[in-house]
């Protein structure tokens, strides 16, 4: 047939195989490519999505620095088998301001993207200092140490300026008071209304059961604590169609 003689051709010279691949997996490419620089955004804006707190950012680098995602997943897939186990699937939206995201597929413990507020504080206390004192036949590490080791709070706001760079929309406002929101929602006795008001929904109080010590703990279940808590789910309109 004339159109595998003309094949042949190709087939016996590497060069213009070669050529002739890179054409195919170009116009792929570009197909695939192109459309997304013209689009406005690819993540579906959701209502209640914020960047963190600066007191959460810090507890997400602490759980970055300790590598928990190397056991903990912060993704739940639309199955039912998850969403019965966890909770309303994870939108993109709730990893926006995430980077790196923390999705992961490794589960040795449970998925953490929807854990805030499933836990009292005490408990997470607890759980961090010596996870089987609460589950007996845990296999997760004791982080003790979190409770005695001071947040370092020198950095913060050049964490926040840091994130600007790569896109999260941190206000002028939100990176001078970056410090004092940070001690304020850890502070039971501190004036709390100007984080509440940058930073809607943030859990505030004494974290980790030493008001006297704004300690790593304190960061990290303050981290905990929102994760996934910030779409209302009640009122968020879901288009997919997935129950
Ligand atoms: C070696 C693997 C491993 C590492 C590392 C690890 N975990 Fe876990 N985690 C587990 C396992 C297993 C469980 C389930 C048993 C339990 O609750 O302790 C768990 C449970 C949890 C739970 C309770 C979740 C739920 O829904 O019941 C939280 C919260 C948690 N881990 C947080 C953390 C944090 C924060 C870190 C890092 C500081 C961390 N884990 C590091 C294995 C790990």
């Amino acid at each position: 047939m004339a159109f595998l003689d003309k094949h042949e051709i190709l087939e016996r010279n590497v060069t213009l195989l070669m050529v002739g691949a890179l054409a195919v997996v170009t116009i792929g490419g570009i197909v695939e490519i192109a459309p997304l620089f013209y689009l406005e955004n690819t993540i579906e804006k959701v209502e209640g999505v914020r960047p963190y707190s600066p007191l959460e950012l810090a507890g997400r680098d602490i759980y970055i620095r300790e590598g928990c995602y190397n056991c903990h997943s912060q993704m739940i897939r639309p199955f039912r088998d998850e969403v019965e186990r966890y909770g309303h699937y994870s939108l993109a939206a709730e990893s926006m301001y995430d980077h790196p995201f923390q999705w992961g597929s490794k589960r040795t413990g449970p998925d953490l993207a929807r854990v805030g507020g499933r836990y009292s504080n005490e408990w997470h206390v607890d759980h961090l200092n010596e996870p089987r004192s609460v589950v007996p036949e845990s296999i997760m590490p004791s982080y003790s140490f979190l409770k005695e080791t001071p947040l370092k709070v020198a950095d913060v706001q050049a964490n926040l300026k840091a994130s600007v760079m790569v896109g999260v929309p941190y206000t002028e406002e939100m990176i001078e008071n970056a410090e004092l929101d940070l001690r304020a929602q850890a502070d039971p006795d501190a004036d709390t209304s100007g984080v509440e008001a940058r930073y809607p929904k943030a859990v505030l109080g004494d974290f980790d059961g030493n008001p006297a010590q704004l300690s790593e703990m304190d960061a990290l279940i303050a981290y905990l604590q929102m994760l996934g808590t910030l779409v209302d789910f009640s009122t968020y309109d879901d288009a997919s169609g997935y129950r």
